[in-house]
Formats: structure tokens, sequence, C-alpha cells
């Protein structure tokens, strides 16, 4: 395999330690490390007329251009965020404020007030549409099934010409499983409604369209694709109206107010240059993940890996491991120099199984017994190898713990 085409992203300050945890966060590439003393030197206003925001204003302005060309949209499509959370929120509250206000998309939509979602988004969506149920509208979850695939014909049942927005992320967080976004994003435009995709997940591990996904918005964050905390993005198609969740100053046009973020947003803009080689990247990553999930199988007993046969992205495994509490399993691989997790990493400290997976109707006992593994450019099949034999070593202790406690 030839890794030393992929970008370099800066050490773990216990650089001993194995991170098999990208889904969570993304260690920084060097690169950015590299050029955050020359954008912090941009430290004026972006929307400052005089001298001292000119240079951070062209900073925005060449990181949106450059973002938009890669992901294939118009530069004023983009409006940047705090991250996957607030661009979430944004997008399904702010279409939510446009038909109760009766800002109307185009004639007859008044009458457009159901939402249609899955039972599986990560919760900065799901606990907006409870909020929206709370506020009297119908919200569809549709269901998902034990491998990750959704109910197309129950999507298909609950669309109608009452449907005012629909939302289905890209890829679970938790499962790795790519959603037929553009096939349901298609349905949604033919009952007339808006569709609205979480892409966080997508971003660095799937190619990205934005003209090809034909969605009317997406979501997506730079903490998940080597970037930094606190950056992110919306993509809102031309002749949308989108409602700001923040109201204040001018800036994004009027849909975030707020200062900008200089050094994140130049940072996204030099992580998403990337992008161009991202198929190389998934496919070594792909691979990776591949061989753990078979020398798993083949030396653990007991294992059920969430949606092997189904379209996934490359860097993401969750395996049920039957009679193993996931948790006491993480901090025994913690112990052992491995970071992996047993669901959202929102969640982590919850001593609650996963809702994504309850929802995809593993019982409790099952959903305790998740481990998610998230690989990432680093990681080598050295890594891969160690941690396969320390996972069956201490698999093994805790399955005869339990056993000799009865
Ligand atoms: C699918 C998905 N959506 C949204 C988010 C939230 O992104 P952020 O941490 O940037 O708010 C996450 C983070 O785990 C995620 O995995």
């Amino acid at each position: 395999m030839v890794k030393e085409k992929f970008p370099e992203v800066i050490k773990s300050p216990e650089s001993s330690r194995v991170y098999f945890d990208h889904n969570a966060t993304t260690p920084v590439l060097r690169s950015i490390i590299e050029n955050s003393s020359e954008w912090l030197t941009q430290w004026g206003n972006p929307s400052s007329i005089h001298w001292s925001g000119r240079g951070p204003k062209k900073i925005i302005r060449e990181a949106r251009k450059k973002i938009a060309q890669k992901l294939n949209c118009s530069p004023l499509e983009l409006i940047f965020t705090s991250g996957g959370s607030e661009s979430n929120n944004t997008v399904i509250k702010g279409v939510y404020e446009s038909f109760e206000q009766k800002m109307r998309w185009s004639p007859g939509d008044e009458h457009r007030n159901e939402y249609i979602t899955t039972g599986v988004e990560h919760p900065s969506v799901r606990k907006v549409f409870e909020y929206l149920k709370s506020k009297g509208k119908t919200v569809h979850f549709i269901p998902v099934d034990r491998e990750g695939v959704v109910d197309l014909q129950n999507y298909q049942q609950v669309l109608s010409p009452r449907t005012a927005l629909v939302s289905v992320m890209y890829a679970n967080n938790e499962t790795g499983h790519v959603f037929p976004v553009k096939e349901m994003a298609r349905m949604a435009r033919e009952a007339g409604a808006l569709f609205h995709t979480d892409g966080v997940q997508a971003l660095g591990k799937t190619r990205i369209d934005l003209k090809e996904w034909d969605v009317d918005f997406a979501s997506f964050s730079g903490h998940k694709f080597y970037s930094l905390k606190g950056c992110g993005l919306i993509y809102s198609k031309t002749g949308n109206i989108l409602h700001g969740l923040i109201q204040g100053g001018g800036q994004e046009r009027g849909r975030r107010a707020g200062t900008e973020n200089t050094l994140a947003i130049a940072a996204l803009g030099d992580a998403i240059d990337h992008l161009n080689d991202e198929p190389l990247y998934s496919a070594q990553v792909q691979e990776l993940r591949n061989s753990i999930e078979s020398q798993v199988l083949e030396r653990i007993s007991g294992v059920k890996i969430i949606g092997q046969g189904t379209n996934r992205i490359g860097n993401t495994s969750n395996l049920i491991i039957a009679g193993v509490d996931g948790e006491t399993l993480l901090m025994n691989l913690d112990l052992q120099g491995f970071s992996v997790s047993t669901g959202a990493a929102c969640s982590s400290g919850n001593p609650e199984p996963s809702p994504v997976l309850l929802a995809m109707g593993f019982k409790r006992e099952e959903a305790q017994s998740s481990l998610r593994i998230s690989l990432g450019w680093q990681n080598t099949q050295g890594e891969v190898n160690e941690f396969v034999e320390k996972l069956e070593k201490v698999v093994n202790k805790l399955r005869s713990l339990k056993d000799s406690n009865g």
C-alpha cells in the first residue's frame, strides 16, 4: 500500500497511541498548523472597510471559492457556521420558520406542515425534529432495519403534498451506512418538498458533487475532515430562502450573523483542497477497515458486523461483540493504547445504549455490546494487526470474567 501520498497530520501528544475514532474528530493537517500563524496575523474584522478588514476578507473569499469549486456549487450557495450541529439546526429550524411565517416557496405551499426524517439521525437533527413535534408538527421518522437500510416504501407512503422538508443523513456516523440520498431527494422533489442532507460524515470519505446530489441543503463540519473545530458549512441551493438561526449583523448575506472565524474558515479551505485525492485515500482506508473485519471474524466468535454487505463509507466498522459490555471494552482498549468508541462521541459518558442502534431494532443488550472503529489517513496495517490481537485478548478476558462471576 502506498502510504506516502497521504497529507501529513499532526501526531497526538501521546504518539504511541493508536487513534481509531475519526468519526468523532480527526487530527489536524500539518499544513494548517504551518499556515496558522500567517492567517492569525490577519486579525482584522472581515467586515471592516478599512485596511485591517481587507486581508481577512480576502482569506475568506478565497476559501469560499476553493470549497465551492471542490463541492461543485456556487460560492454564494455556501454559508460558514460554527459546525455540523449549527448547520443542521439552522436548516431545519430555518425551513420551519419560513413555512410558519408563510414565506411561501411557491403557491400552495402554505399547506406544507409535515416533516420527514429517519430514526437514526445525529442528535443535532433528531432533537430539532422532536422540538418541531413539541410545537404540534407532524414528523414522520422512517424506519431503518438492522443493517442500516432505510424503508423506501414507508418513505413513499409518508411523502405527500403536505411535506415541507425531508432530512436524511448522507452517511451514518455510527455504522457508516450510506443512504440513497440522490434517489430520496428526487422523490422529495417530485412531491414538491425540500430536501436536506447531513453530509458531515461524507466529507473526505466519498466523492461530493452537490449538483449531482441535487439537494436543497447540505451540512458539513471542518473537524471531521482534518480541519479545526468550531467551523462548518451549509450549502443552500440558489433560490432557497433560509431564515437565519443567529440574527444580528449582515454577515453571510444575512443568513448567519456573527464575525467570521477567519482562521477556521481558511483551515477548512486548506483541508478541502485535498478532496482531489480522496478516492485514493478512501480506497486505502477501506482496505484497512476490511482487514480489521476479516481478522476479527476469523479470530473472535459471536461478532456481528453491522451492515457489512451494504453500502458503507470505507473507514467505519461497527461490531456487536456478544457477551461483552462496550464501555468496559472501550476502557480496556484505552489502557492498551487504542482509541475507539461505543457510539456517537457526543453521547459518551452516557450509560444509555446508542439510540441509533435501538432505532435499528437491536435489543438493549446488543446495543450495549457495540464497538465503533473509524479509521483515518495516518492508520497503518501494523496498527490494525496489533489492534485485532489486543481486541481478541481483551474480549477473551472479559468473557471469562463474566463466566466466572456467573
Ligand atoms: C452525522 C453528524 N452530524 C452532525 C454532527 C455534528 O457536527 P459538529 O460536531 O461539527 O457540531 C456530527 C458529529 O459527530 C455527525 O457525526
